[in-house]
């Protein structure tokens, strides 16, 4: 989502706003509930927030502040208004460049599906680990690297092709590609992240890795969205918890 598609993102938001997506409402944020219990105190920031969705369903319960940061006005306008703005502020900014925060600042940072829409990881996981607190946490769910592997033998082997990414398929492909969103025409530049690119940046950056799952929808919470029973012994999605153990110098 790049912020210059105001019509991407009036179809996101049709599709994903006001608690309407059945992924995040039904498997990621029941994922997430024990660790927004341990929020109380807490200075939250939402990477990529969008619409508001995170910042909605962390609102159900205590913090000390939450700051949602986009770099798209119309996600920003719409998440204004989906949300209780005490205690919260959102920030237009490029997460790819210098976060404007101090060192230190936050005690848990989350990107929900935002990963596979930057084309670097590096520096961004440098400013994590710089605005985040010692011992902080860092939330990560994106979209699991043997979706698109799945995808491109899906392919190989039935001749068809696949309509939800266009580029090439290859599992260590480097290249952008473009992930049709379901129901419309438009599309979002999708980054594959391998378990490699993912294990290799926590540990340049000198986080830990606390808790790894990868996400399937058999949720019986989602029994009766049929089409994603239909593929649910699939990993889908990979949600990560790391830690700050060590600040790493680095320039921006
Ligand atoms: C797939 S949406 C997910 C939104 C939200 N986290 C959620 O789960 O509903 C990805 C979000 O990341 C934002 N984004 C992508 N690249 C960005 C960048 N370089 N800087 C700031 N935001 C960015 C997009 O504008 C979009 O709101």
């Amino acid at each position: 989502m790049s912020g210059k598609n105001a019509e991407y993102e009036k179809i996101w938001d049709e599709v994903y706003g006001h608690d309407r997506d059945p992924i995040r409402m039904n498997v990621i944020y029941p994922l997430l509930e024990v660790e927004f219990t341990k929020l109380t105190g807490k200075k939250i920031l939402d990477l990529g927030c969008g619409n508001g969705s995170l910042i909605r369903q962390i609102q159900k319960y205590n913090y000390k502040s939450i700051c949602g940061i986009d770099q798209s006005g119309e996600f920003l306008k719409t998440a204004k208004k989906n949300i209780d703005c005490r205690d919260t502020k959102l920030v237009q900014s490029n997460i790819l460049e210098k976060l404007p925060f101090e060192n230190d600042s936050f005690d848990s940072v989350f990107a929900i599906f935002v990963i596979n829409e930057l084309p670097l990881l590096y520096n961004m996981f440098c400013e994590i680990n710089r605005v985040l607190a010692q011992e902080g946490c860092f939330y990560i769910v994106m979209t699991h690297p043997f979706l698109l592997l799945r995808n491109f033998l899906f392919e190989k082997f039935t001749g068809k092709k696949n309509e939800k990414f266009i580029g090439n398929l290859n599992y260590k492909n480097k290249k952008p590609m473009k992930y049709i969103l379901s129901t419309a025409e438009v599309s979002t530049p999708f980054f594959q992240y391998t378990f490699e690119d993912i294990i290799n940046v926590v540990n340049n950056t000198k986080m830990e890795i606390n808790k790894l799952k990868e996400i399937d929808t058999s949720s019986d919470l989602l029994k009766e969205h049929l089409k994603y029973q239909a593929e649910k012994n699939v990993p889908k999605y990979l949600y990560l918890k790391l830690t700050k153990k060590i600040s790493v110098d680095h320039k921006l």
